[in-house]
């Protein structure tokens, strides 16, 4: 199985949609440690409830960027971790995680990039006027929110949204892509057929 880190910073609802792809018997995935930087994040109560190991790391106690990275990255280490899952991770990520997994990390966000980049990707859809939107699963690279992207989904925006509403629609989608296309990633790296990681998608053969 793949040896997943997850990485959150708040609710972590799709920290817990991976956990259950696994445990559903769907995503061939192992999720050795959730890495939180948020002391009063649900998404350590998620973790407890799933009996998977989490380490806190809190931004504020690292003099910089640079070291708060390193830290995270030799914590993946140690739990053997493979691939880098940014499930609502709200810090930037610097070259030193980046250089620790080259090419084996992914993150989600809320919008059909490349639009509607940063912070506040809901709200920046919503404003803009645009009647569609929805999430992205993508390659970390140095600049925010850009890299190869893996896989998307597009909701409609319908005219009595409100931020809430909307992140509420692109979260179900978020929840369904994120697990298939971790196993996508992995299986193009691996050079291994996608369903090795990702049973659902044995459904989906062309013919
Ligand atoms: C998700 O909607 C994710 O796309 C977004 O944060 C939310 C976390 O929800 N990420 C970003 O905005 C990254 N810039 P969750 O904690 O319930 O998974």
């Amino acid at each position: 199985p793949l040896r997943l880190g997850v990485m959150a910073s708040g609710s972590g609802s799709n920290f817990e949609a991976i956990a259950q792809a696994i445990a559903d018997g769907q995503l061939h995935a192992k999720i050795p440690v959730l890495i939180c930087n948020n002391r009063n994040a649900k998404a350590l109560e998620r973790a407890e409830r799933w009996g998977i190991p989490s380490v806190l790391l809190d931004h504020r106690t690292f003099a910089s960027r640079e070291d708060l990275d390193r830290q995270i990255a030799e914590t993946l280490k140690q739990h053997g971790v493979e691939w880098v899952i940014m499930a609502g991770w709200m810090r930037r990520v610097t070259q030193v995680l980046i250089d620790a997994f080259p090419d084996q990390m992914l993150n989600i966000h809320p919008s059909l990039l490349p639009s509607f980049p940063g912070i506040r990707a809901v709200e920046q859809a919503l404003q803009s006027g645009v009647k569609i939107s929805g999430c992205t699963v993508h390659y970390v690279h140095l600049e925010v929110d850009s890299g190869p992207i893996v896989m998307q989904a597009a909701v409609p925006i319908l005219a009595e949204d409100t931020p809430a509403t909307l992140q509420a629609r692109i979260q179900v989608q978020e929840h369904r892509i994120f697990p298939p296309a971790i196993a996508l990633a992995a299986a193009q790296k691996a050079g291994v057929d996608p369903t090795t990681f990702f049973s659902p998608l044995a459904n989906h053969k062309v013919s």
